[in-house]
């Protein structure tokens, strides 16, 4: 059964992934398909922080918190998997050049 493509927000523009698979790691697609290499692998476990990204979604009306109208959060990309970033914005350390 065919299903539809994985969508997120990655370095100005919307990034769609088709097939992949269900425990794809963030960071394996940063690094092997998104040559984004600034995202480093440490223990591979979720304990080193390596690995750290920051995911954003929209926020709740009134969050406080919120900047850009996004809820930002950081993660452990060695043990986020691809699928779940569909619908979200996907920050490395790419991003931050230039700022
Ligand atoms: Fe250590 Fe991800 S590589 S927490």
């Amino acid at each position: 059964m065919p299903t539809r493509p994985i969508r997120f927000f990655h370095r100005g523009q919307i990034v769609e992934v088709a097939d992949a698979a269900p425990t794809r790691s963030v960071l394996d697609w940063l690094r092997e398909d998104a040559r984004c290499t600034g995202t480093k692998e440490g223990c591979n476990e979720g304990d080193c922080g390596a690995c750290t990204v920051v995911i954003g979604e929209p926020a709740a009306p009134g969050d406080p918190s919120a900047v850009r109208g996004l809820a930002l959060r950081t993660v452990n990309a060695c043990i986020q998997f691809l699928p779940t970033l569909d619908g979200k914005a996907l920050f490395s350390v790419e991003d931050l050049k230039g700022m």
